[in-house]
């Protein structure tokens, strides 16, 4: 994964224990660092003799913001996160590997965009509702915020600024805290199904078009969404997720996902041993023969290949790439990262995909 030294050029205190960190980008990286709102970068740090590698969104927009901006909260003993709040300054080099990801919102005229952010997954959303607002296509945001306590509210400036700029022009900010002190005078719980659907008729009032729903926070907290607005007939690929949870989930036992060339349909093919592997990545091509039962990422680092890659296990999608010939099988922990529809479209994570045709060529640049 090729990296590049960028310059902190501000450091600032969100909450206790988060901070933002500006980063520049020089004018020649300026077209391998251009990103859509709700994508991440990763930074790579040598951290207790190894070398680690962590995601984090942008919270930033690329149309009026110079430098990324990331925002990043503090896990208890993190390696990274709580190196990058307590010990890193400004004028200092971060190691960044480029944006990547999904969870952003294909251009479209006049829709209801409803994040839902909890702690730190205010990051992505933040941005999304920033440049969706800025396009003044006639898009609706409702953005909610759950957050323990008001001191623990992050980018509260940010919301409140965004939230005086558009007020009256389709944009909805309400905070629910778990945890408030007694001064506090919006909504006291979580952000849960009885509280979804306390607002359901309201929002459903509010939308012109169609809905698209957005969540980042906690595996549960966006499982429990997700269910809830499937429950209330949302269509599954207009319902998106970003994961920033590092639970590792036990999927042995559930069947593999099978993904066929995007444009080929579902139909069975005959399974045999891979001969060739090819994959596009930085307009260059890269050919590779697998050995038996390993995955794409891994022939194609074996083979030297620059690709994209972080956790190798299913969780970052950093890998994400898109079969354009032949069939894999991937493990069931991909759904954590990617949607059903997505894999309808051909994606995979290239470090759980296991090519069984004879010929399989990946893209990683055309998403
Ligand atoms: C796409 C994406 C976007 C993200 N965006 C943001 C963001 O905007 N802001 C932000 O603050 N964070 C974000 N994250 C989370 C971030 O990447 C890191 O995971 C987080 O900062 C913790 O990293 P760390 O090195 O500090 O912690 P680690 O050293 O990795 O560990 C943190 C804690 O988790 C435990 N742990 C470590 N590995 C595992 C494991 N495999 N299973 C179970 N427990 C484990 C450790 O024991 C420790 O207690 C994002 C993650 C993803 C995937
Ligand atoms: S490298 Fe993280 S999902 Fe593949």
């Amino acid at each position: 994964m090729n990296t590049y030294p960028l310059r902190i050029t501000r450091r600032r205190i969100e909450t206790p224990d988060t901070v933002s960190l500006w980063l520049e980008v020089p004018a020649d990286l300026e077209p391998a660092f251009g990103y859509r709102a709700g994508q991440f970068i990763t930074v790579v740090a040598e951290r207790g003799g190894e070398s680690v590698a962590r995601q984090y969104s942008l919270s930033s927009v690329s149309e009026f913001d110079d430098d990324l901006r990331i925002t990043v909260k503090r896990v208890p003993g993190g390696a990274m996160s709580s190196w990058l709040v307590d010990q890193v300054h400004e004028g200092q080099l971060l190691d960044v590997a480029p944006p990547r990801g999904r969870f952003f919102v294909p251009p479209e005229e006049e829709q209801h965009v409803l994040l839902l952010a909890a702690g730190s997954g205010i990051a992505p959303l933040y941005s999304i509702a920033r440049q969706l607002l800025s396009a003044r296509q006639g898009h609706r945001v409702t953005l909610v915020c759950a957050n323990r306590t008001e001191e623990s509210i992050i980018l509260r400036d940010d919301l409140d600024r965004l939230r005086d700029a558009h007020s009256g022009e389709g944009l909805a900010v309400e905070h629910v805290l778990s945890r408030p002190d007694a001064s506090w005078t919006g909504v006291r719980g979580r952000v849960d199904p009885a509280f979804l659907a306390s607002r359901w008729p309201s929002w459903r009032e509010a939308t012109p078009s169609s809905l698209a729903v957005y969540v980042c926070g906690p595996d549960g907290f966006m499982a429990a969404a997700e269910q809830f607005f499937l429950s209330e007939g949302v269509a599954g690929h207009r319902i998106r997720r970003e994961s920033f949870d590092l639970v590792l989930h036990d999927d042995a036992g559930d069947p593999d996902l099978v993904v066929h060339a995007a444009g080929s349909g579902d139909a069975p093919v005959a399974e045999e041993p891979c001969e060739l592997v090819t994959a596009t990545v930085g307009g260059e091509t890269t050919e590779v023969v697998p050995e038996k039962g390993e995955v794409v990422l891994a022939a194609l680092i074996r083979r030297g290949a620059d690709i994209p890659y972080s956790c190798q296990e299913g969780t970052c999608a950093s890998c994400i790439a898109k079969v354009t010939e032949g069939t894999v099988r991937m493990r069931p922990i991909a759904l954590r990262t990617l949607h059903a529809s997505d894999i309808e479209d051909g994606l995979v994570l290239a470090c759980q995909a296991r090519p069984v045709t004879k010929r399989v060529h990946i893209n990683f640049d055309d998403l």
